[in-house]
């Protein structure tokens, strides 16, 4: 979540290190063991279903729940369900969001399958969905099957591709020229706007800096993300979701009690202002923004702005272009209408929903974010 967590994740380059932790004891720390491996194994698998899943996997989703469950039993057939012990009630209290991350894990699991000569058709919500909560209907059948048509470029960027969040370069301007690549990569109809003019962003950095505001000062929604910290390679590795904190600095912390969870909600501790400071720092350093709208806001809308995303992810990497979704004034909870209102007026003056809004810049490499393995979200059969 901070600069500090990913330039030290890159410092340590995976290995181990003594580091001094803030209590002056030595500690041990190391990178995590398990937690990055799916991003090494996708597409090893001999089942080819199976090989695309394992890349599917990888698609970016809110919170980084990976909420998705597949049932293979039937051949030349994956059934895509939802895992509704992985919502997040109180910043996605419909399942936008979620609904929205099953698409791009949709997206992924249809270009992985191209690669291997196979096309897959999907039937949405089969069984119904409701508007106002995802429940244990299938969400897709998604059907394999023999195709000629050629494999989609966008696919070579699946193992590159990041959510960026870190701050981004404030002497490198993101040109004009980046963004038609951006907005022709959304393929399945949203619509897709787009802004690196100076007066923009300086709005949009004010507007997205207010939304996180607001979302960490109202102790549910704040509580829902602090659940979900995973504080050290260890609870990493043991839950390979969520937002992870990992290297010798976060280590130390942790190890001198300075950094838990319940530190992280204190608003007097030290690691609560730190976490604030760290995350404006993303918000305030972006160098341009790109939104997506749908007319309606069906569970079949979100899929599809799902599906659009993910190409945008992957062709901002393409460039070389980093980007981060800043969701918060998108969301439904009330203390959260007016900015929400707001970016409507602005992004979708003639009505729509705004699905994903985002910032764009230059910043580091990062490593990947953490994953469970393909295995631990197959349904039994
Ligand atoms: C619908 C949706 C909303 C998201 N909202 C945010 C957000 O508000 N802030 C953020 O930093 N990342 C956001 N993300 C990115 C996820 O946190 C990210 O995909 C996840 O942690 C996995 O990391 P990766 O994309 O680098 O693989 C969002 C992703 C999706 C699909």
């Amino acid at each position: 979540m901070t600069l500090t967590r990913r330039k030290t994740l890159a410092l340590i380059g995976g290995g181990t290190l003594f580091a001094a932790g803030a209590g002056g004891g030595l500690i041990l720390t190391r990178a995590p063991r398990t937690a990055d491996a799916p991003w090494g194994l996708a597409g090893t698998y001999d089942d080819p279903r199976l090989r695309a899943l394992s890349y599917a996997i990888l698609a970016p989703n809110p919170h980084n729940r990976q909420p998705w469950m597949v049932d293979l039993s039937r051949p030349e057939t994956a059934v895509l369900y939802v895992d509704t012990s992985r919502l997040l009630p109180h910043t996605d209290p419909f399942s936008r969001q979620i609904t929205i991350g099953l698409g791009c894990f949709l997206e992924v699991l249809r270009m992985a399958a191209l690669e291997d000569g196979l096309a897959v058709s999907f039937d949405l919500f089969p069984d119904g969905a409701d508007a106002a909560a995802l429940d244990g209907r299938p969400v897709a059948v998604c059907r394999f099957a023999p195709t000629g048509a050629s494999p989609d470029p966008l696919f070579a960027q699946v193992l590159h591709r990041r959510s960026l969040k870190e701050p981004f370069d404030e002497t490198r301007p993101v040109p004009d020229s980046a963004l038609p690549p951006l907005i022709a990569a959304a393929i399945h109809g949203t619509r897709v706007g787009a802004s690196v003019a100076p007066d923009s962003i300086a709005e949009m950095r004010a507007l997205s800096h207010e939304a996180l505001r607001i979302e960490i000062e109202t102790p549910r929604t704040y509580r829902e993300s602090v659940d979900l910290f995973r504080i050290g390679a260890r609870e990493v590795d043991a839950n390979p979701d969520g937002i992870d904190f990992t290297g010798p600095v976060f280590e130390g912390l942790a190890a001198a009690g300075l950094f838990t969870r319940q530190s992280a909600l204190d608003p007097d501790s030290t690691a609560y202002r730190q976490g604030l400071a760290a995350v404006f720092a993303n918000t305030d350093t972006a160098m341009g923004h790109i939104w997506q709208v749908t007319a309606a806001n069906t569970r079949a809308d979100q899929i599809a702005a799902g599906r659009d995303w993910v190409r945008i992810n992957l062709a901002a990497t393409a460039l070389g272009l980093g980007l981060q979704p800043l969701s918060q004034a998108l969301q439904e909870y009330p203390e959260m209408a007016a900015p929400r209102a707001d970016i409507h007026r602005r992004l979708a003056p003639e009505g729509g929903t705004v699905q994903m809004w985002a910032r764009l810049g230059y910043g580091p490499d990062v490593a990947p974010s953490p994953r469970w393995p393909v295995e631990a979200k197959l349904l039994e059969s």
